[in-house]
């Protein structure tokens, strides 16, 4: 097992950005950068042992640095959506930056996944990897209180990447973190993920209206084509006539998540290749989106093109726009609490 370190170039303001490569006994290679806390690849054995990168991402830095849709970041200080870019704590009304048209999106202008992470590295008996760490100021992106934070990540032997959050704040403020990797078990750029089978341990998700804002709902997925409780293939439903999927462009829906404690998300197989990929998280839901906003412009990683839902997303995480949903699990952090979550994707082929 090793983790090393190298650069991986500049940012526009002249700040050096690294790259870190992890690799385990099994030769698994999980690369991170300290900008963004992003995961810009992840090579995993198929069931004849050849290995493929799953993760779509950029070559160089300044992919990451341009818009892009989050591919593979640390996302914070909220993922996902809150409505009007507004929410009210305490009796006070916070306005934060509205970048997805008057709602505000994965922590804002310049959220948690555009910041320089200080990074240490970890080694230890069965796992190697990142120690990130970042403090957001008192009104960061409109958000109340200092909040320092810290991420690992680590890669074990048994090939699972770990990420761990942790956080404490100054004042009252909400917290919802999460990672925004978009994987294609075929390999990145190898084509849609249509064909992937996926399963849901949710018997419920959060209905969202026109501007992907949750109603309120928890809907149960019975009988719709939000019912992956048996493992379905991700294109088998999606044109059905459904309000749901025409909201949501696809699949773009937070699901409640029926585990308790650290426990199985989702488990996505691709069966040309063998690959599987299963998600646990100690989270309530996880936001499954299939990049349908994805659309042959960005070109990533060895010169491969993205089209739509050439990548899915398994952003483990407490509900969208909880802030203005007092019947929603609460995101917020106060003084002296510690904030502590866990999610691991765990690679296999069979
Ligand atoms: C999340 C959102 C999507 C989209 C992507 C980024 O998954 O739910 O609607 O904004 O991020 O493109």
């Amino acid at each position: 097992m090793s983790v090393e370190k190298a650069p991986f170039g500049k940012l526009t303001d002249g700040r050096e950005v690294d790259l870190y490569t992890l690799t385990n006994e099994n030769a698994m290679c999980v690369r991170i950068t300290n900008f963004g806390g992003i995961i810009v690849s992840i090579e995993v054995p198929d069931r004849d042992g050849k290995m493929a990168d799953v993760a779509l991402g950029f070559d160089s830095i300044e992919g990451y640095e341009n818009t892009h849709p989050y591919f593979g970041a640390l996302v914070g200080r909220c993922g996902n959506r809150i409505a009007k870019a507004k929410f009210t704590l305490d009796g006070k009304t916070y306005t934060l930056a509205a970048n997805n048209d008057v709602n505000h999106l994965h922590g804002g202008l310049k959220g948690f996944d555009k910041a320089v992470w200080a990074a240490e590295k970890i080694e230890e008996a069965n796992a190697v990897g990142l120690k990130l760490q970042y403090t957001s100021v008192d009104g960061e992106e409109g958000y109340p209180g200092t909040l320092k934070c810290t991420v690992e990540y680590r890669l074990t032997n048994e090939n699972e990447l770990k990420i761990e959050y942790f956080a404490e704040t100054d004042k009252p403020t909400p917290v919802n973190l999460t990672n925004h990797s978009y994987f294609n078990l075929k390999g990145q750029g190898e084509g849609t993920i249509l064909d992937h089978v996926v399963y849901l341990n949710a018997k419920r998700f959060t209905p969202i209206d026109e501007t992907f804002i949750p109603t309120g709902e928890l809907r149960a997925v019975a009988g719709t084509p939000m019912d992956f409780t048996t493992p379905t293939a991700i294109g088998a439903r999606i044109h059905a006539d459904d309000e749901q999927l025409k909201n949501g462009k696809g699949y773009d829906h937070n699901f409640v998540l029926d585990g308790d404690g650290l426990s199985l998300v989702a488990r996505v197989e691709e069966k040309t290749t063998g690959r599987v990929l299963e998600a646990y998280t100690m989270e309530p839901g996880v936001q499954f989106y299939v990049g349908n906003f994805l659309d042959g412009t960005l070109t990533g990683k060895d010169g491969k093109v993205y089209e739509q839902r050439y990548g899915f997303c398994l952003e483990t995480q407490h509900f969208p726009d909880s802030p203005n949903h007092p019947d929603f699990p609460s995101i917020v952090l106060k003084p002296g609490e510690q904030y502590h979550t866990e999610t691991v994707y765990k690679f296999s082929a069979e």
